[in-house]
């Protein structure tokens, strides 16, 4: 069955516009997994603009569903992620001046670097997921790495400006999904999801996991994280029952 992972940045993004302790998102991630959220996801990024190392640390005795640690594959986080264990580590490209992150990453333009990046959180006991374009030369290359998991790329299909656009990157992530899974990867997927765009997403059969953010938190801000979480859930049980 599908799982929902509860991204909680933005969480951390409300407490940072005042620099205190609350809104706590280790808070969020309880409620979430109260909720029926199967793991929770958080980038450390290299500006500390939301998550922080505390935060990180506080998460991984909280979190008894799963530990996805979102992270760019610098020295320094890779050390904080080998002390802490995640039970996954999403491998992510990271720019300071983006407002999200953009695209996937090119793990076929450095493989040998991934390759030992996947070996050395591996050899932690950390499971290893690659963020990447739904792209067979990408994919081929997450696989060359030893990597446990591919987190497709939705951000184009979410940005999608007209019903063709979004078919033909649906078609292209059906495509890829396919391919990754048939290469031996667990296949998830995320990036701009949101109670409309879901659906089509979930209903690829292959994919086991989406990763959903700040669409989920915005509407967790009027509604509740609870409530926000099972509206969530509510399309990821639903979507592969056949109409009758
Ligand atoms: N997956 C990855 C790898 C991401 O970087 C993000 C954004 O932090 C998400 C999923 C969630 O995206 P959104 O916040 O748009 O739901």
């Amino acid at each position: 069955m599908l799982r929902l992972a509860v991204n909680i940045d933005h969480i951390a993004t409300v407490r940072e516009a005042r620099g205190g302790l609350e809104p706590d998102p280790v808070h969020a991630a309880v409620l979430a997994e109260m909720a029926g959220a199967a793991g929770i996801v958080c980038h450390l990024r290299e500006d500390r603009r939301h998550v922080n190392d505390r935060d990180v640390r506080v998460l991984r005795d909280t979190v008894s569903t799963k530990l996805d640690l979102e992270m760019a594959a610098t020295n320094e986080i890779i050390a904080i992620a080998l002390d802490v264990v995640p039970d996954l580590a999403t491998i992510v490209p990271e720019k300071r001046e983006e407002l999200t992150t953009e695209g996937g990453l090119d793990v076929a333009g450095n493989p040998s670097y991934y390759t030992d990046v996947t070996a050395i959180l591996q050899g932690k006991g950390i499971g290893v997921s690659y963020f990447v374009e739904p792209d067979k030369r990408q994919i081929d290359a997450v696989v060359a790495t030893g990597a446990d998991v591919v987190e497709l790329h939705t951000g184009t299909y979410a940005n999608a400006r007209t019903r063709s656009e979004a078919e033909g990157e649906l078609a292209r992530l059906r495509m890829a999904a396919d391919y990754a899974a048939e290469a031996g990867l667990i296949v998830t997927a995320g990036h701009g999801l949101d109670l409309r765009n879901l659906r089509p997403i979930a209903e690829i059969d292959v994919i086991e996991e989406v990763s959903i953010g700040h669409a989920l938190i915005s509407r967790a801000l009027f509604v509740g994280m609870e409530r926000a979480v099972r509206e969530y859930l509510e399309v990821v049980r639903t979507a592969r029952i056949p109409m009758s």
